[in-house]
């Protein structure tokens, strides 16, 4: 491992760490609404990873894996002096990250929220389509390639909200387009986790969304129902983003999973 993270780490508050890890192509603004209340208890820290938003590039040749992206962040969050357990936040791409720093760091973590995400690895036709994905980024630009994700990451409600539509847009085609190819095969390349869900043994939140076509709701019921009592609630009016699109709903799942797991955080660190 090298020394010094790619990530960028933003910190807010002090207490437990609760550590939130974007999606697919996203970067850290996806947890606008989580700062200010979970900063106002505990200490917030999102990450954007390697290549996203202010973080440090990354091509395909120099980071291949969602292990990789695990260790990343564990660095980050050694350059940062976090010295205790975080709750992990992940989303999508980032809950896949989450299983990885579950895995690789364990000692790290004391809890888990796995939000529109899945333990399954890719099928051979997903692994094709990533494969097109990046050769189209490649190609022809970050835009062209994920243009056809926006309407799919929304609900029907949300595609009416013009500021969400457009901080979507912008967030997105702002990706460098070999960030974009390094993202999606390191996607492809990932290891299944179903077989290791039994061994999880830190309290875990799944939180899906109801009109979710990419990881659609019944797949993440059946990952909670393989985590050792794992809770699980799936969010109407909601996609593929949960924690933007129904902010309050998620909040309010959120902080009630942190305060059965976090008895006192008055402490700073
Ligand atoms: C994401 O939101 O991170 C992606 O949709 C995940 C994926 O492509 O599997």
């Amino acid at each position: 491992m090298q020394s010094k993270s790619r990530c960028f780490l933003e910190s807010v508050g002090v207490g437990v760490p609760i550590l939130f890890i974007h999606g697919f192509p996203l970067d850290r603004s996806l947890w606008r609404s989580q700062v200010q209340p979970v900063s106002e208890v505990h200490r917030f820290i999102s990450v954007d990873l390697p290549g996203f938003g202010d973080a440090e590039s990354a091509t395909a040749n120099d980071l291949q894996s969602i292990a990789q992206m695990a260790d990343e962040i564990s660095l980050a969050l050694h350059d940062a002096g976090v010295d205790r357990p975080a709750i992990v936040v992940g989303l999508s791409m980032g809950g896949y990250i989450a299983l990885e720093f579950w895995r690789r760091h364990r000692k790290w973590v004391q809890g888990l929220v796995l939000v529109n995400t899945k333990a399954l690895a890719d099928n051979p036709n997903a692994v094709e389509a990533r494969k097109t994905m990046a050769a189209t980024a490649m190609a022809r630009g970050t835009q062209e390639a994920v243009e056809p994700m926006v309407q799919k990451l929304l609900s029907s409600t949300s595609r009416t909200l013009p500021q969400l539509v457009e901080w979507l847009k912008q967030t997105m085609f702002a990706v460098p387009a070999s960030t974009i190819e390094m993202a999606q095969l390191a996607m492809a390349s990932r290891d299944d986790f179903t077989a290791k869900l039994h061994q999880i043994d830190v309290p875990t939140l799944v939180v899906a969304g109801e009109e979710d076509a990419i990881i659609p709701s019944d797949v993440m019921k059946a990952m909670a129902d393989g985590i050792p009592n794992a809770q699980f609630f799936q969010v109407a009016s909601a996609a593929h983003l949960v924690p933007i699109e129904q902010p309050n709903v998620f909040n309010e799942l959120l902080f009630e999973f942190l305060s059965s797991i976090v008895k006192d955080d008055k402490d700073t660190n």
